[in-house]
């Protein structure tokens, strides 16, 4: 795998989703589940790097129990938002399928890991930014 690529790629994975942004929208139950998700990634990200392909692993089966977690919850913005009835259950099952689409992209890593496909996981590193990335264009408050 080229490192350098690797190493730009995942460290904007990791700085971009806001180490610098903590806003006012309080610690939820999911908030603590995302900082799970954060601090997992960046040592899933060295595991993969050191080629620790079972460390790496265990990483990853740690992340999808933080994204099974956040489906008993919903973010902050839909409480704010004030959603009730149809709206909220409209708005929630669209949360959970953006989760569900991240476990499979995670479940997908652990595959091409376990097969040496590092075209494949570079690629699924970068499914998994744009993931987090409409995650949170679509469920974060902008806080
Ligand atoms: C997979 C990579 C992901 C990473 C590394 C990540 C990381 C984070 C971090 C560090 C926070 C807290 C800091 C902040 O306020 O920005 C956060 C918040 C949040 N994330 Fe994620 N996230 C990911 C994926 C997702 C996905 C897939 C969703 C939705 C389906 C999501 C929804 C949210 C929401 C709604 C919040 C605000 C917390 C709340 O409303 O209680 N994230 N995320």
């Amino acid at each position: 795998m080229n490192k350098a690529f690797f190493a730009a790629a995942t460290l904007s994975l990791i700085f971009s989703s806001s180490a610098f942004a903590h806003g006012a929208c309080g610690h939820t139950e999911l908030h603590g589940y995302m900082i799970g998700i954060k601090d997992e990634l960046k040592l899933l990200s060295s595991d993969v790097k050191a080629g620790n392909n079972d460390e790496a692993a265990g990483r990853i089966d740690n992340i999808v129990g933080y994204l099974e977690k956040s489906h008993d919850v919903i973010p902050h913005q839909f409480s704010s938002d004030h959603l009730e009835g149809a709206q909220l259950e409209a708005k929630t099952a669209e949360y959970k399928k953006v989760l569900d689409d991240t476990i499979d992209v995670f479940n997908n890593l652990e595959v091409a890991l376990a097969s040496n496909d590092s075209a494949e996981v570079r690629k699924l590193f970068g499914q998994i930014g744009e993931q987090r990335n409409i995650g949170h264009r679509t469920f974060k408050e902008d806080c």
